[in-house]
């Protein structure tokens, strides 16, 4: 069934649905939730996906790590919408912003491999990805035992369908 949406850069007053969204998400452990401080503080990095009522049916991050290095987090799209292309149209906002701001190595940790290989993602050891081990996966409390799957992208190699 298609859907009528539009990808566009998140505003502030999206921020409340944006949390509501991750943690129902967070909840069942698919990912970090975020809490409303960081997501006021980070809402430059946010496209959201917006249905014609204004609704919004999912949300994502482009968060940039280091020189050449960004990563895709915080990725999510009401169950009831899924597998209509929303994800998928939320990643390729994302990739187009790194075009913009010269990144070209991407990677996202997650439970969801199958969705990132189907857009030309590869898995890889999270040893390649020491800037986020740093800042970040040390203060995990899963550290050092992470159970997600890093997965990586050269944007010389996006598929573009
Ligand atoms: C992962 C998620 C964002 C995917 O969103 P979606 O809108 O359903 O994905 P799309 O419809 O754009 O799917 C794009 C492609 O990936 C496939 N796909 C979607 N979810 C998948 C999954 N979990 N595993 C394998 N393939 C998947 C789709 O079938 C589609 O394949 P196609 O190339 O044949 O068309 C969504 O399932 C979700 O919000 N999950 C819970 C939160 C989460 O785990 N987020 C990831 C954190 S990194």
């Amino acid at each position: 069934m298609t859907v009528e949406y539009v990808i566009r850069k998140a505003h502030l007053d999206d921020v409340k649905a944006m949390h509501g969204l991750l943690l129902h998400c967070a909840q069942k452990g698919l990912l970090l939730p975020r809490a409303l401080i960081y997501l006021y503080g980070h809402i430059r990095n946010f496209f959201v996906a917006e249905m014609p009522g204004g609704e919004l049916a999912g949300c994502c991050a482009l968060a940039p790590v280091w020189e050449d290095l960004g990563e895709i987090c915080s990725l999510v799209v009401r169950d009831d919408m899924r597998r209509r292309g929303i994800g998928r149209s939320l990643v390729q906002a994302c990739l187009g912003e790194c075009r913009e701001l010269h990144l070209q190595k991407i990677f996202a940790l997650t439970y969801q491999e199958g969705f990132f290989t189907r857009s030309g993602f590869e898995v890889v050891e999270k040893s390649i990805l020491p800037q986020k081990i740093w800042a970040d996966c040390v203060h995990c409390p899963k550290y050092p035992d992470c159970d997600e799957t890093a997965v990586f992208l050269h944007l010389g190699e996006a598929r573009t369908a």
